[in-house]
């Protein structure tokens, strides 16, 4: 008997370190509990539990990878609310810019014209009025003082608010880009209220 309690006692010593062993993971009772059915992103297709599925040939081709990249012409989500430009800097798209008419911003059920304005009036006047001048005249600070010259007056350029956003994402000639500056959605709201000058 006295046998019987240290051979039990031996087995679960042996049993108890067993089971502390790092490089064999323990065995899983209940896969389905352990890993998820759906792939995680990084997660290699041939380490999924079920044998049917590595067998998968979308996993295969891909040398057993489950992240892909996004389907073609998939437009990423933006925090602004905007869907980026689809006009490239080009003369051709710049002429195609002039025909865009009301901003994107316009078709949220959430705009208000007096909001966007505002804002649209505070960027400006810290972005854009040391050249072409509070009133959109072409006679900012800059040019008054004889630093800078070419600046237009708005009224003599034929602007849309879909071509303001374009030369504020490209620039134009001496005007840089203020793609790096203002948000897709601030760069809207520059530019309805450039064309508000217009009016
Ligand atoms: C450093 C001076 C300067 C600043 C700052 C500046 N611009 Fe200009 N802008 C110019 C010049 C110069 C032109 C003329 C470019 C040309 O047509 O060759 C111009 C042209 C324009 C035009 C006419 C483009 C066209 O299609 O004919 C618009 C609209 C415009 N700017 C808007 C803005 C707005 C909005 C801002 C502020 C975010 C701004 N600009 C900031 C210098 C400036």
């Amino acid at each position: 008997m006295k046998n019987m309690y240290k051979i039990f006692t031996v087995s679960l010593i042996v049993i108890l370190f067993a089971s502390c062993s790092k490089d064999t993971p323990s065995n899983v009772f209940f896969p389905d509990m352990y890993y998820p059915v759906a792939y995680d992103p990084y997660q290699e297709s041939v380490l999924a539990y079920s044998d049917e599925e590595t067998t998968i040939p979308f996993f295969k081709n891909h040398n057993g990878q489950t992240a892909m990249p996004p389907v073609k012409g998939t437009v990423p989500r933006n925090k602004y609310g905007v869907l980026p430009t689809e006009l490239t800097n080009t003369p051709e798209d710049y002429a195609k810019s002039k025909m865009i008419v009301e901003s994107p911003l316009q078709k949220d059920s959430t705009y208000v014209k007096e909001e966007v304005l505002a804002r649209g009036k505070k960027l400006y006047e810290q972005n854009c009025a040391a050249c072409h001048g509070v009133n959109g005249d072409g006679q900012g600070s800059i040019v008054q003082s004889g630093a800078f010259n070419g600046v237009p007056n708005y009224a003599d350029r034929q602007i849309s608010v879909g071509s303001v956003h374009y030369v504020l994402t490209y620039g134009k000639n001496a005007m840089g880009s203020y793609a790096f500056h203002l948000t897709p959605d601030d760069r809207w709201r520059v530019a309805e209220y450039v064309m508000s000058f217009k009016k």
